[in-house]
């Protein structure tokens, strides 16, 4: 009774500040019929409905990595680590009873009236440079971004990582579709543009969020490959269109035999760094604080560029260039490596 009593209380206080809102200088932006309650809790409302649907098959509502809660892991990893870095005074927290990473993460809507975006504009990458002009996929590269490893590769001459998680973390497709981050060997230049980063004007959003399929694909659930009625389903509508793979038929990721390449240069390159004893069977680095690696810096970029390409998960398809360079790059050193040692 008394939590009810809180909700109402907690509504009717909601209600005065968007009406307070309404009339101050503050205002409300955005679209007629979205700046009363009724505008977005309407009976009637169904896009709300299909949106929320779509986010509940999106790994965002499912949650699956909701309790990396400490204080360097909630800025991604929680709802209240990402508000708190991205609104006030930006700190990183710990987070004790995480909430995932939900409608009010990425937008505002009780303190806008709207859904614009928390975070829009350039956001900085930790290992330098920024990640601009891609419209509302700056949110996006919030969180999808990579970590700078710890220590970082430089022009040393040799490196010691102490942990077994040495590497640029989950999180870098943005530098990866930017085509940002990668080692680069002495004498080398990586291909960093990609049509890609030329022609999907909102980046991450186009793709990931192209019309929706049910609410399964596309849209909120962010999913590009989804099983439709038991079958593996690409979606394919944000490719195919006038100026990208227009009038491609039977268009698939696979498109070239790209991901392929990349899969079969990926599984070259971790042969080799599984037959020097680089990194383990789970693609952990070999490495922790009893028994560090030593290891040339070039050595450590091979392993940071495998890390970096199979990490992005998109087999290729972010920024294919940017792949075949960079792991070709780093299967040319450790093979003229090897023959070097064979000397
Ligand atoms: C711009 C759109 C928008 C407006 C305007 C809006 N809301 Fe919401 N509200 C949302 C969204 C989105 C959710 C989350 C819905 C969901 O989870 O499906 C929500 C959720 C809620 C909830 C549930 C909170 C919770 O924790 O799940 C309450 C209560 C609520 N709104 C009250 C109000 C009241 C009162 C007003 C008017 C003063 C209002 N809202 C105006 C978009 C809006
Ligand atoms: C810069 C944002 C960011 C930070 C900080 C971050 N993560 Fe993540 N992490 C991500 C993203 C994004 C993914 C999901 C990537 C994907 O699905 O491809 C992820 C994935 C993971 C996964 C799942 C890996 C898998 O193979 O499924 C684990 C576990 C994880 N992170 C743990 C941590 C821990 C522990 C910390 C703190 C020490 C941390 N993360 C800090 C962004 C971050
Ligand atoms: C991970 C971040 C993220 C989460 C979580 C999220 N959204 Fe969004 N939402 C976006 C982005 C990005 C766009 C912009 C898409 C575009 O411009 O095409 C968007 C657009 C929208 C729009 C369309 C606004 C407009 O008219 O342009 C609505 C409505 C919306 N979201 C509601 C919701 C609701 C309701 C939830 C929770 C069920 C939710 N969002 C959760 C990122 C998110
Ligand atoms: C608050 C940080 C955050 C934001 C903002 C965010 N993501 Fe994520 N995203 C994550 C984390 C963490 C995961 C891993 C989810 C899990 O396993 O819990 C993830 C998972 C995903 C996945 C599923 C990966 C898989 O394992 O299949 C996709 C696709 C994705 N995000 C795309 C996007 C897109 C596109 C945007 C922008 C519209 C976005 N994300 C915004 C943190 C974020
Ligand atoms: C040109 C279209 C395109 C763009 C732009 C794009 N992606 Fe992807 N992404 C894909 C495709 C295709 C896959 C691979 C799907 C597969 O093979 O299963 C993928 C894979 C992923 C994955 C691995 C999980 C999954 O869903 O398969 C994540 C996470 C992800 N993308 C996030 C992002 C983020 C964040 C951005 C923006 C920085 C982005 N993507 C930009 C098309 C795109």
């Amino acid at each position: 009774m008394q939590k009810k009593l809180f909700v109402i209380l907690g509504m009717a206080a909601v209600a005065m500040f968007l009406i307070m809102g309404c009339e101050g200088e503050r205002g409300l932006q955005g679209e007629p019929g979205t700046t009363t309650c009724f505008g977005c809790h309407d009976n009637d409302n169904l896009e709300m409905i299909a949106i929320e649907r779509q986010w509940q098959h999106s790994n965002h509502g499912i949650g699956a990595t909701v309790f990396e809660s400490g204080q360097s892991c909630s800025r991604c990893h929680t709802g209240q680590g990402f508000i708190s870095v991205h609104t006030g005074d930006g700190d990183t927290i710990a987070v004790d009873e995480p909430s995932v990473i939900h409608c009010f993460v990425c937008h505002a809507p009780h303190d806008n009236g709207n859904f614009n975006l928390r975070v829009t504009g350039a956001v900085a990458f930790p290992m330098g440079g920024t990640f601009d002009g891609f419209g509302p996929a700056s949110t996006c590269a919030a969180c999808h971004q990579a970590r700078q490893p710890n220590p970082p590769y430089s022009d040393a001459d040799s490196l010691t990582i102490r942990s077994r998680r040495w590497g640029p973390h989950h999180s870098m497709q943005a530098d990866v579709f930017l085509g940002t981050h990668a080692y680069v060997f002495p004498g080398v230049t990586l291909d960093s543009t990609s049509a890609h980063n030329q022609l999907a004007g909102e980046a991450c959003v186009t793709c990931h969020m192209a019309t929706p399929v049910g609410d399964i694909g596309g849209g909120h659930s962010m999913n590009v490959a989804f099983l439709e009625e038991g079958e593996e389903t690409e979606l394919t509508s944000a490719c195919t269109v006038t100026g990208c793979h227009d009038g491609e038929v039977d268009f698939t990721f696979g498109y070239n035999g790209v991901q392929d390449s990349v899969e079969a240069l990926l599984e070259t390159l971790r042969g080799l760094l599984l037959e020097d004893s680089l990194i383990t069977e789970d693609n952990l680095v070999k490495a922790s604080s009893s028994s560090p690696l030593v290891v040339p810096m070039d050595v450590a970029g091979a392993i940071f560029n495998f890390l970096f390409f199979e990490d992005d998960r998109s087999l290729g398809v972010h920024n294919p260039d940017y792949y075949f360079s960079a792991l070709n790059a780093s299967i040319d050193f450790m093979n003229s490596r090897r023959m070097l040692a064979a000397h």
